[in-house]
């Protein structure tokens, strides 16, 4: 996946999203994504069927689906953090050595997610 096709993916999420209430975190290491979707559940859902179709990743898994009263990632129709230095630390401060998110419990893929978020605000 080039700089390029993120980029791509990144365009279309934040302008559809933008749409349609949809805020969210996408982070990208190697070869996986991990992504949180905050929004009207009938909405999420459509996405979700949406994105899982998309050729551009072989494999889909739901890591946590809850109900939640205010949205975490509301400053983001679609936030994104690659992998950087700050990206290593905040994997290992939720206690994860590699970048595999099937293997994220749901409350370390949110920690991680919404680390990320602040280390983009906050820059
Ligand atoms: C990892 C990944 C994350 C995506 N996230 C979003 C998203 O948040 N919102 C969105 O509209 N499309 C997202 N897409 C793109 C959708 O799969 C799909 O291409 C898009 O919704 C189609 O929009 P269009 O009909 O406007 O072309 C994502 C795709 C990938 C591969």
């Amino acid at each position: 996946m080039s700089l390029q096709d993120i980029q791509n993916i990144l365009a279309t999420a934040r302008d559809n999203n933008q749409g349609q209430g949809i805020c969210g975190m996408l982070s990208y290491e190697q070869s996986y994504f991990l992504q949180a979707l905050e929004g009207e559940r009938a909405v999420v859902n459509e996405l979700y069927l949406e994105i899982a179709e998309d050729p551009r990743h072989d494999y889909i898994e739901i890591l946590s689906y809850e109900e939640i009263d205010e949205p975490v990632f509301g400053n983001w129709q679609m936030g994104f953090a690659p992998a950087s230095d700050k990206f290593y630390e905040l994997l290992s401060s939720v206690g994860l050595s590699r970048f595999e998110p099937a293997q994220f419990s749901p409350q370390q893929a949110f920690e991680f997610l919404h680390g990320l978020s602040q280390l983009q605000s906050s820059e």
